[in-house]
């Protein structure tokens, strides 16, 4: 039988010598202090400190020792085991001091600058529509025409063909700027655009005329007295109803959807002739709601046609009156009220929303209309 084990063979415990402890004191403390952020100092704090770290495992070993080693060896451990936490709780401190000045620095906000008082505003829904308009007529070769808003009573009424005595130039519905004697009016449509265009223009003409317009309505649900038109004139040798057609179907499909078509009612209007009221194809339904209970539909009243505009043939007396041979050149025309248009194409019930400006509804329009 042994005795009781009082010495040690320092071999044996030359791993945990005080040289080795020492050399891993040494890393660890050199590692710690290269550690340039807290990531870094994470994986040394693993690699130094944790369960599988060099210390760590003679930490365990030393259970193994000849009892008489146990303490010398343990308490050296345990003080190198110390100084390498101390180390890094020490540069862990520091280490999350600079990430906070950092921090602060870079955060920075002057709670003293002014803020943005104006809120962002919206593009109104009536500007995109007829930029909309616009554009489709750009692409086919049209030119955009202006005209005032004030403007002769003999280009908004006589050049047109509208005779003196006709109900539209009464005060019920006229504007007239000044007295009813001054010759110039709020223009009623957009129309007079198309003498001023054939006025100031060369032959062939394509234009395309986006306008606000006036007329003594009150504001309610479905009118306004202030207004948009959208004119198209066109003015060429040889054309004919089927190109005004043919323009109109394009103009509708660019709109509401491929596919969808106009249709002509007879109709009377000074300008034109022969005048049409165009319609076009339900783009909800395609007709699908008319005589069907089953499917009714709300856009188009189960019509199957919504109505949109009007339209003709320019009445040669138009082109007289500003010097257009009619034996040689024809046009076709058309308008619109763009108000209407946003009505039944976006679902606007009440056109007092279009006027009054809340943010709040150009905004649910987003940036296209
Ligand atoms: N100016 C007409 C209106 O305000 C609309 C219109 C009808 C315009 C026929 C046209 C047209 O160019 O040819 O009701």
């Amino acid at each position: 039988m042994s005795g009781p084990n009082t010495s040690f063979d320092p071999k044996q415990v030359a791993v945990l010598g005080a040289e080795a402890i020492a050399t891993m004191v040494a890393e660890a403390l050199a590692a710690v202090s290269a550690a340039g952020d807290l990531a870094v100092l994470k994986g040394v704090r693993l690699a130094h400190a944790g369960d599988r770290s060099p210390l760590a495992l003679a930490n365990r070993d030393i259970g193994a020792l000849p009892p008489a080693a146990k303490a010398e060896v343990g308490k050296r451990v345990g003080e190198a085991r110390g100084a390498v936490k101390a180390a890094l709780d020490s540069r862990q401190i520091e280490l999350e001091r600079a990430r906070d000045e950092f921090a602060l620095a870079e955060e920075f906000i002057d709670v003293t600058l002014p803020v943005m008082r104006v809120p962002l505003g919206a593009r109104h829904p009536l500007t995109t529509v007829m930029e909309r308009i616009c554009d489709v007529f750009i692409a086919m070769g049209y030119d955009i025409a202006e005209g005032p808003e004030a403007e002769a009573e003999w280009v908004n009424f006589d050049a047109l063909n509208v005779p003196p005595d006709h109900p539209a130039r009464t005060m019920q519905d006229t504007f007239y700027v000044g007295s009813p004697e001054s010759g110039v009016v709020l223009r009623t449509q957009t129309s007079p655009i198309q003498i001023r265009a054939m006025l100031d223009r060369q032959l062939p003409i394509y234009v395309v005329a986006p306008g606000r317009v006036y007329r003594t309505d009150e504001l309610d649900a479905t009118h306004t007295p202030v207004f948009h038109q959208v004119e198209g004139l066109a003015v060429d040798e040889g054309l004919t109803m089927g190109d005004l057609k043919g323009t109109l179907d394009h103009f509708a499909q660019e709109m509401f959807g491929p596919g969808i078509v106009t249709r002509l009612r007879p109709s009377y209007f000074p300008f034109t002739e022969p005048s049409a009221e165009l319609d076009v194809q339900c783009f909800v339904c395609r007709g699908a709601s008319i005589d069907n209970s089953e499917e009714p539909c709300g856009t188009c009243g189960s019509e199957g046609w919504i109505e949109w505009g009007g339209c003709g043939m320019v009445n040669p007396r138009v082109l007289q009156s500003v010097g257009i041979d009619p034996a040689k050149y024809r046009g076709f025309a058309f308008g619109m009220g763009i108000e209407r248009t946003l009505m039944f194409r976006n679902g606007v019930t009440d056109m007092r929303d279009m006027v009054e400006g809340d943010l709040r509804f150009s905004l649910a329009f987003g940036l296209e209309s």
